[in-house]
């Protein structure tokens, strides 16, 4: 048996696949393009693992997709391939159109052709699994009340916009063709493995480099923090127990602002890296032009998960950020080569 998985060699995927292959001995295989997000680096660990089989390839390329089902015969596509940075879906909205929308159907189109050659029994036990994000639902004031599964899309950023979109083809493809998907739209994560173009592990190297802090506006704009492991064992309770053509919000409940995410790394760098200066790493802190239509206010109303699937957290944010911090101290030579020459063009073209 096996499952195929896209988006492997990024932040969540990767993660994925360590959690995935310590739990069990069915084998994963792993599609993914290597986008400048993909990183070999992220499972140098499984190189002689034989339940790991990596094949470099594009969502949208149906031949390859198809080919691939009909070699391995995965019980399971569970989709994290995507472009999904806000920021660079501001400066250039296309790729992910192209990945998000167009990638994500052509996905589908491949899965679906597949299921419908299945016997009876593994087509009734085949899951297509799209991981989506909290950003679809748009943005809330202070005091409405969480996200749940049954909230308009209202996407705000390209990015939002692009996986607002997949999750409606795959919403689709159940109604119209009783393909068997499910679908997770999960808060902001943070942990192992997360490339520094995103907020928190920019932080922490920009700190131990002596580099400004950047805050977007006032930096009080709330995310709703889970620590990545949180979200890969949610992820695998849906696979197993989900109700098909269901949604599952995932969430820590762990509302923050920026500021505050900003100044927790910053105390906890002071005490495990302190500065030779004596000083704080909060002093680094630079208020910088805000982000266009920066969504204010994100949180997930987790209840549905929770009671029908049994999921909850493991991790705080006191917790997982202390072990995310650790992470990074002890993963030099992991950071200096996703610093490569193209990250330093972006963090030029983002900051000038
Ligand atoms: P990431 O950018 O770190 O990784 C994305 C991976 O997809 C990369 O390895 C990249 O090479 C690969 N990829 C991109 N385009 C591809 C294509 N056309 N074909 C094959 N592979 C392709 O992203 P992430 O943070 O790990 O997010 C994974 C998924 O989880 C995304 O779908 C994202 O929308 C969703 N999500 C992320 C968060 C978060 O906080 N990071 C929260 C909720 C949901
Ligand atoms: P990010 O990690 O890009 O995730 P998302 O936009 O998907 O929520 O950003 C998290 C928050 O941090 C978001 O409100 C934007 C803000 N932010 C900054 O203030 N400065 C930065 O340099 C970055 C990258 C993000």
């Amino acid at each position: 048996m096996s499952i195929l998985v896209t988006g492997c060699a990024g932040f969540i995927g990767s993660n994925f696949v360590h959690h995935w292959l310590a739990g069990q001995q069915e084998a994963v295989i792993n599609l993914d393009c290597l986008s400048y997000a993909g990183n070999l680096q992220n499972f140098a660990t499984l190189k002689d693992d034989n339940r790991h089989r990596f094949v470099r390839g594009d969502i949208g390329d149906r031949a390859l997709v198809e080919r691939l089902l009909s070699e391995h015969r995965p019980r399971a596509i569970i989709n994290f391939a995507a472009e999904s940075h806000v920021d660079r879906s501001i400066h250039g909205p296309g790729i992910f159109v192209q990945t998000n929308v167009v990638g994500t159907f052509n996905l589908l189109e491949a899965a679906r052709g597949y299921w419908n050659g299945l016997g009876d029994a593994d087509k009734a036990a085949f899951r297509f699994l799209h991981v989506s994000t909290d950003e679809v639902y748009g943005t809330l004031g202070p005091q409405e009340p969480a996200f749940r599964e049954t909230n308009a899309h209202a996407p705000n950023s390209p990015y939002a916009a692009s996986k607002a979109a997949s999750d409606h083809f795959v919403r689709a493809w159940h109604h119209t063709y009783a393909f068997p998907v499910l679908t997770t739209n999960c808060s902001n994560n943070y942990g192992p493995y997360h490339f520094p173009e995103k907020l928190i592990p920019l932080i922490i190297l920009n700190a131990l480099a002596g580099k400004p802090l950047p805050i977007y506006g006032d930096g009080l704009q709330v995310r709703d923090w889970l620590y990545v492991e949180d979200h890969c064992r949610a992820i695998r309770r849906v696979l197993e127990r989900g109700r098909v053509g269901e949604t599952y919000n995932i969430g820590g409940r762990n509302e923050m602002t920026n500021i505050d995410v900003v100044k927790t790394v910053c105390a906890i760098l002071d005490e495990l890296r302190p500065r030779q200066d004596g000083s704080s790493y909060a002093t680094q802190i630079t208020h910088v032009k805000d982000r266009p239509g920066h969504d204010r206010r994100y949180a997930i109303d987790a209840s549905k998960i929770e009671r029908e699937l049994g999921w909850k957290p493991q991790e705080t944010f006191e917790t997982g950020i202390r072990k995310t911090v650790q992470w990074y101290l002890a993963n030099q030579p992991w950071v200096e080569n996703v610093t490569s020459g193209a990250y330093r063009k972006w963090i030029e073209t983002q900051y000038a």
